[in-house]
């Protein structure tokens, strides 16, 4: 039984993490004896509601207390670094929401402390673990490498998402905290897909717009072009729809993938037409299913001592790209990406 404490007890910890970590296939892995929270509001109201968890302020006060041998960091981007470089100090392992950091910057400062370390650190990019962009991966790894593809990733909103203290003002909408809007936040999802899906890109193009929410701070509306010898990839991200819609395409001359939003997407292979199930991807409820497998991933590389860096990687080249992606849009030009 791993041993763990969530840090920022809001709504992605108490929706999907908890559920996940409780689950029927994970329960047996995992005790999360306490959490660490900074609004008092919240953390008194969780100490009623969640009664079998020890709530406190400060990761110290957590840590002198409870001995626990991983934290779940599921604060705001601003506060993961400063919480991943407690985790280090203390040699706990790491799972950290996306985005790794607020900008590459942080994550440079980082990535070396995590690299050096006996910490497993797995940041929650649990789209890879979805059917269905699984079957993306699948058609993308038969066919001809030679073949070139084109996919395109369609994200509609209404706004950004308020998290759960709704008193107090979006910090989504704030870049100090966010790091930046719909790129950074929902986009960031579809940056790290690309990574896995394509490899890393030769080319970012980007320009971010301000389409329903002239106000924000941050883009409501975000265009991405990513250039590969393989092929081309084009994400378009908004908060100004009136509803919650995804929709995606993988197109070649020899087989194509066509998702509509539904549960089901149509698959096209050497002439053979398949319509496959899959979980509503807009639909979070499913998103439960998809960290219990990260989790279970993490728990069996925890008591394997295998102290792996893929996840740190992943992050760290993800993190990168966002950087790129905000810096063509500020350039309004395209931007040429390392490739070691
Ligand atoms: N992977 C996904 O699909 C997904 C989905 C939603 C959110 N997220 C990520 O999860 C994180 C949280 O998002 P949310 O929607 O749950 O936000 P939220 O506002 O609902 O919850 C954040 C909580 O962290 C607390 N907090 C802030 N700073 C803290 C600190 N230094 N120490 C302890 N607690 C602190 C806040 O009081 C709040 O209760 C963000 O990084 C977000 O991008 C990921």
């Amino acid at each position: 039984m791993i041993k763990g404490a969530i840090v920022g007890f809001g709504k992605i910890a108490r929706t999907n993490h908890l559920e996940a970590f409780q689950s029927e296939e994970l329960q047996r892995s995992f005790d999360i004896t306490s959490a660490v929270e900074l609004d008092t509001n919240t953390r008194e109201r969780c100490r009623k509601e969640y009664s079998r968890i020890n709530f406190y302020e400060s990761l110290d006060e957590m840590y002198s207390n409870d001995k626990v041998d991983f934290i779940d960091i599921t604060t705001p981007p601003k506060y993961h670094k400063e919480i991943i470089e407690w985790a280090v100090a203390k040699k706990l392992n790491i799972i950290c929401e996306k985005p790794f950091t607020l900008s590459y910057r942080e994550a440079e400062e980082l990535y070396n402390k995590l690299n050096d370390s006996n910490i497993l650190f797995t940041p929650c990019h649990q789209y890879k673990y979805s059917p269905l962009w699984s079957e993306f991966k699948s058609l993308l790894d038969e066919l001809d490498k030679d073949v070139k593809v084109f996919l395109q990733f369609n994200v509609f909103r209404t706004g950004a998402d308020p998290g759960l203290n709704t008193n107090v003002s979006p910090w989504r909408l704030n870049k100090e905290i966010s790091g930046g809007g719909i790129l950074s936040d929902t986009g960031f999802h579809y940056l790290y897909l690309s990574n896995w899906l394509l490899g890393k890109p030769r080319k970012v193009t980007t320009i971010n717009h301000n389409l329903a929410h002239s106000s924000f701070q941050v883009e409501d509306t975000s265009q991405v072009i990513l250039e590969y010898d393989r092929g081309t990839i084009q994400i378009n991200l908004t908060w100004a729809y009136h509803g919650r819609r995804n929709e995606a395409k993988l197109i070649s001359k020899t087989g194509s993938i066509f998702y509509d939003g539904s549960n089901y997407l149509i698959k096209n292979f050497n002439g053979k037409e398949e319509k496959i199930s899959v979980p509503d991807a807009s639909d979070k409820s499913h998103y439960t299913s998809l960290y219990a497998k990260l989790f279970s991933d993490f728990a069996k590389e925890v008591q394997k001592k295998n102290f792996h860096k893929k996840g740190l990687q992943d992050a760290y080249n993800t993190i990168y790209l966002l950087d790129k992606c905000y810096e063509s849009a500020c350039k309004r030009k395209t931007i040429e990406l390392r490739n070691e």
